[in-house]
């Protein structure tokens, strides 16, 4: 297996808040059962941020321990990657109010806006950046806090969906043999009214939006579901033959949190077997942009992965959009 090492995660970190949700919650607030939820999703719990803290305090505090953890300070990060649908704004970028609340004063900081796929989109770029000697420390974070823009009287979306940050600090390789093997990032913008905000933006101004109801996630579930494990599907065979693995060389397989039942057919399709499958959304749920990055930081902080061994990360979201990636950690 040959491969060109061009960067590699130094750090990771992740900020959850500390309120909890869980299924039996939900039963008060919509018509819906901790068995239904339990049985569709795999999900039990997850957690909500405090009114009073932002999407960017939350990417900040895991921004914090992602540097602690790579052992560097923010004047050294250059560029600032924030993936997320729910910024603090529509303008400027989350990234910016990022950079000023950590104090990355050297850095160039923009929004990636790809949905769930966010952080691997995220990555994708670093690593393009470090390769091209454009860029040597990159952060990205992937934060969302998605319980704001639930609509909280529709069972089929409002208990999918939890707040949270993950944050990994990208540098250069060591030429140890350690670092991503491989990125690859896909869209389908057919597919954009599956799963959606419509509010928001330009198209619907406030006013209309509010009276239409259309400041929420709209999704189409079972289409979603469909187009999902088809994706997943996609983004794994393709990091699979940029890299030259195989089912066996993966130690770890890191889906993104949608869904267990989702979870279970990517890692079917790519006969990964289920202990080699790193599963968290019972306890966070459907973190968007969050999801990959806050289970990287489990898996090394729990030993799921250890020095050496192959990562593969595996994501879709709204868009459509889907990306791998494969890093030897
Ligand atoms: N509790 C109880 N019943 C419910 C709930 C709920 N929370 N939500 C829907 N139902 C009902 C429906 O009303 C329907 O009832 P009916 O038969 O009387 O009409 C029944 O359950 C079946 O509904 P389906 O939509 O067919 O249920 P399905 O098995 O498809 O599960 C789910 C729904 C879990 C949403 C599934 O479609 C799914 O996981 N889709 C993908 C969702 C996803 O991953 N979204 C995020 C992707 S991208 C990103 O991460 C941002």
């Amino acid at each position: 297996m040959q491969h060109d090492i061009h960067s590699k995660i130094l750090g990771s970190g992740v900020a959850i808040p500390p309120k909890t949700l869980t299924n039996a919650d939900l039963e008060k607030i919509v018509d819906t059962s901790d068995q239904w939820i339990r049985e569709r999703t795999g999900m039990v719990v997850r957690h909500v941020v405090d009114e009073n803290r932002q999407n960017s305090d939350l990417a900040s505090e895991a921004a914090l321990k992602a540097l602690d953890d790579a052992k560097m300070t923010a004047e050294e990060i250059e560029t600032i990657i924030v993936a997320t649908v729910t910024g603090d704004v529509t303008f400027p970028s989350t990234a910016c109010y990022v950079q000023s609340k950590i104090g990355a004063v050297n850095a160039a900081a923009f929004d990636v806006q790809a949905a769930c796929s966010g952080f691997l989109f995220g990555l994708n770029i670093a690593d393009s950046f470090i390769t091209a000697g454009k860029s040597k420390n990159v952060l990205i974070i992937g934060c969302e806090v998605l319980t704001r823009i639930v609509d909280w009287q529709d069972r089929s979306t409002c208990v999918l969906f939890g707040d949270a940050a993950g944050a990994a600090i990208v540098g250069p390789s060591s030429g140890d043999g350690r670092g991503i093997l491989g990125t690859f990032i896909k869209t389908d913008g057919r597919l954009t009214q599956l799963l959606w905000m419509p509010g928001g933006g330009t198209r619907y101004p406030a006013d209309v939006a509010l009276a239409e109801n259309l400041n929420s996630i709209k999704m189409r579930g079972q289409e979603v579901f469909k187009h999902a494990v088809t994706a997943m599907g996609d983004a794994a065979t393709h990091i699979m033959e940029i890299t030259g693995l195989t089912a066996d060389d993966v130690d770890l397989l890191i889906p993104h949190q949608a869904n267990k039942r989702i979870i279970d057919a990517t890692a079917r399709r790519m006969k990964v077997s289920p202990d080699k499958v790193f599963v968290n959304v019972t306890k966070y749920g459907n973190t968007s942009a969050a999801s990959i990055p806050v289970a990287f930081d489990e898996a090394m902080k729990s030993g799921a992965l250890k020095t050496g061994d192959i990562c593969v990360m595996v994501a879709f979201g709204g868009g459509f959009t889907w990306g791998s990636a494969a890093i030897r950690v």
